[in-house]
């Protein structure tokens, strides 16, 4: 398909025909969360105008302040899904419990899982922010509402997932298994167009990413690795991190490198959320041709024990991930 005339739409139903069985489902969800994404960024673009910006007075699960732009994007999130029928329930950062479809509408096979808002702590101060989503089916034709364990599967059984990137343009970059696809927003005329088919994430980068306060409380494997980047032989390595997990991945998956949040002693399983967070970038990541893992093994082969389940998180090129897993062990 070419870039710059194909829309997200069309892009989807050409994806659809691949197969046969297909009902469409799948093609709606996708498009729904697009729906949302561009109510989204038409506040976030917007959220120093109106009073959107700063916290909502209320936390979440994490016992984590939210801002005001969480809960609208939670919301909108919801409401673009919730009623297509094509659910049977979803898994917020932003609810303690899965949310269920309302009794009004009808239910369907998919598990939709989401970080509405990601970087939350850089909205107040204008960069670039996103939203996380992985879409499962369930694993049985039970028609009743989805229950915790229903959502525990590994990411590898994810039909799709994907990300928003609220930046100086909007983006879509999603994979339903058959690489990954960027799309951006025209707001012009509101639609996503594909511009950046087929994303490849480089073997290897000169970027690494990760919040280098917490140097103290990393164990020394992770020191040694990052130590290991920082005099590299043969490549000059530059230190990047914004702060917002959707960014930094978007930045390394277009450049090349490596995103750490790995374990710490006040954080023992790091501080990402496996569902929404670690495992949906960790499908486009492993699409993409790179790699994600946490302390000990592949993000993708992680079963979930719960909704908001934290773990340490190493993505980026293959060189990297591995040379980390080399050091984790203690090979290097
Ligand atoms: P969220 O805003 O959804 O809670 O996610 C914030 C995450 C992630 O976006 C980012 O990589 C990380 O928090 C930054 O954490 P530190 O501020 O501890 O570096
Ligand atoms: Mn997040
Ligand atoms: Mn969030």
């Amino acid at each position: 398909m070419e870039k710059g005339v194909t829309n997200l739409n069309r892009f989807l139903l050409e994806e659809q025909r691949k197969y046969p069985e297909a009902t469409g489902g799948f093609t709606i969800l996708i498009e729904s969360i697009g729906f949302a994404s561009k109510i989204i960024s038409r506040e976030v673009n917007k959220a120093g105008i109106v009073n959107i910006i700063g916290r909502a007075q209320s936390m979440n699960v994490h016992g984590e302040d939210q801002q005001k732009l969480d809960v609208y994007a939670n919301t909108k999130m919801i409401q673009a899904i919730d009623h297509l029928g094509k659910l049977c329930g979803m898994a917020s950062e932003e609810n303690d419990d899965p949310i269920m479809i309302p009794e009004k509408y009808p239910r369907g096979k998919y598990l939709a899982v989401f970080d509405p808002l990601d970087g939350s702590s850089n909205i107040d101060v204008n960069i670039s922010i996103g939203t996380i989503f992985g879409i499962y089916k369930r694993q049985d034709d039970k028609k009743s509402d989805a229950c915790i364990g229903d959502f525990c599967q590994p990411g590898k059984d994810m039909v799709a997932a994907g990300y928003i990137l609220y930046g100086s343009s909007t983006m879509m970059v999603y994979s339903s298994g058959n690489g990954v696809h960027g799309f951006t927003l025209d707001p012009s005329i509101g639609e996503y167009i594909l511009s950046h088919p087929f994303l490849k994430m480089p073997e290897s980068g000169t970027i690494y990413s990760m919040n280098e306060a917490n140097y103290n409380r990393w164990d020394d494997s992770t020191k040694k690795f990052v130590s290991h980047l920082k005099n590299h032989k043969e490549r000059k390595y530059t230190s990047r991190y914004i702060g917002s997990l959707v960014a930094d991945f978007h930045r390394n998956l277009l450049k090349g490198g490596v995103f750490l949040y790995p374990e710490d002693t006040n954080n023992p399983r790091g501080k990402l959320r496996l569902l929404y967070e670690c495992a949906p970038l960790a499908y486009i990541a492993v699409q993409a041709g790179g790699k994600a893992v946490n302390d000990t093994q592949d993000i993708l082969d992680i079963v979930p024990e719960g909704l908001h389940q934290r773990e340490p998180l190493v993505i980026g090129s293959k060189y990297e991930v591995e040379a980390y897993m080399k050091y984790k062990k203690g090979e290097l």
